[in-house]
């Protein structure tokens, strides 16, 4: 499975940062320069770190990478954290960058997208567009992990975020919710 990553200016990057970590597809990435201060920022973590985890990190600006064009094929586009700016974008259908043009790709080309948006309170305009994309076939998840699963650290709810993400990629996940009850 190719998996396309973008990760934007929202705050969050620790979720970005752990899907990277446990989603075992190849994985591309696409860092926002706004997603890049926002990591360093709240992870200390800059691109180099990431590098271990992708095949290769592309630049926001480069809409002369393989993915601007929808000829290249890629199974999913996780946007993760996604801000508001960015969805926005994607759903005035603009393609200014490589990460919006990414995306403009994935809707007309029908392929899975999903954005992992984090900001609140949600302005009416932003759920005005929420709703616009998920109609458009995104899937928009605001980044809200859960708690059934009585997470004790911060790692365990991020994870467990991430968790429900790769399951919607198909990947078989760890947590499930009373699974005995299936027995
Ligand atoms: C520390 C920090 C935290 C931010 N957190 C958020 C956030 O949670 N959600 C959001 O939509 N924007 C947030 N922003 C604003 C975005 O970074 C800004 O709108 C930017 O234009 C997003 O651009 P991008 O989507 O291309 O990365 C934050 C900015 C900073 C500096």
């Amino acid at each position: 499975m190719r998996v396309i990553v973008g990760m934007t200016g929202a705050s969050g990057a620790v979720f970005g940062v752990e899907f990277l970590r446990r989603c075992q597809a190849e994985k591309f990435l696409i860092l926002t320069k706004w997603g890049r201060y926002v990591l360093k920022e709240e992870t200390g973590l800059t691109e180099h770190h990431l590098a271990e985890h992708v095949k290769r990190t592309f630049s926001d600006e480069d809409l002369a990478a393989p993915f601007a064009s929808g000829s290249n094929p890629f199974d999913a586009l996780v946007i993760i954290p996604c801000s508001m700016t960015t969805m926005a974008k994607i759903a005035c259908g603009l393609g200014d960058t490589l990460l919006t043009r990414t995306a403009q790709v994935a809707l007309k080309e029908r392929r899975k997208i999903i954005l992992a948006v984090r900001e609140t309170p949600l302005s009416t305009i932003a759920l005005e567009q929420a709703h616009k994309l998920s109609q458009a076939g995104a899937i928009v998840m605001p980044l809200s992990p859960p708690f059934y699963h009585h997470p004790q650290t911060i790692e365990q709810m991020v994870e467990q975020f991430t968790d429900k993400i790769l399951g919607l990629l198909g990947f078989e996940t760890q947590l499930a919710w009373k699974p005995e009850a299936l027995e």
